[in-house]
């Protein structure tokens, strides 16, 4: 019924009429693309903000498996801001980060859980869980940008960012490999 009235729903409006009884509008293109912009802002500025704070993570762990994994995942994030440069140029734009709160919100979380946890196992299973945690959320946002760009037939920046998330993926693999293999292991062995 809203639909009918308000026609914000719908494409029967404006004495046209519809073939069939079609309820969903595809968003427009130029809606897409700023939202496509936008999200790329963000995640820019997200994988900056990470240069920053695994540095941090990689000196509070201890497992040489996690420090590992955190210093190849620190060199794949230089090379994903190069990628979301090369998205940003594909649609003729400069690379510009937006403050994502949601990132900045998971780096504290991170922070908390290393001031608060002396250094050993319980600190490890700590930072790998604050890092699962980021990695989860840039596979939804590289997932969402990928389907994005697809959706606006940018091939260029479908190929970059899925490079990015096939990264994401098995970064997170690799993390809970880390986990299950030995830092979980030795944390229950910790008094809490
Ligand atoms: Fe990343």
């Amino acid at each position: 019924m809203k639909d009918q009235k308000s026609g914000s729903m719908t494409v029967s409006q404006n004495g046209k009429q519809s073939k069939g009884n079609s309820k969903h509008i595809p968003m427009k293109s130029t809606q897409l693309m700023k939202l496509f912009q936008d999200e790329l802002k963000d995640i820019y500025w997200a994988e900056k903000a990470l240069t920053k704070a695994i540095p941090k993570m990689k000196k509070n762990a201890t497992s040489t498996d996690l420090v590992d994994a955190l210093e190849n995942h620190l060199e794949e994030t230089h090379e994903q801001i190069e990628r979301l440069v090369k998205v940003f140029a594909s649609i003729d734009k400069k690379p510009i980060a937006e403050k994502c709160d949601a990132m900045e919100g998971l780096i504290k979380e991170a922070d908390g859980i290393m001031e608060e946890c002396e250094e050993g196992p319980m600190c490890d299973a700590g930072i790998i869980s604050a890092s699962q945690k980021i990695e989860h959320y840039e596979i939804a946002s590289y997932g969402t940008l990928r389907q994005f760009a697809e959706t606006l037939g940018l091939k260029e920046a479908v190929s970059l960012l899925e490079t990015t998330l096939k990264e994401e993926k098995a970064a997170d693999q690799k993390l809970t490999k880390v986990a299950t293999k030995a830092v979980n292991v030795e944390a229950t062995k910790e008094k809490v």
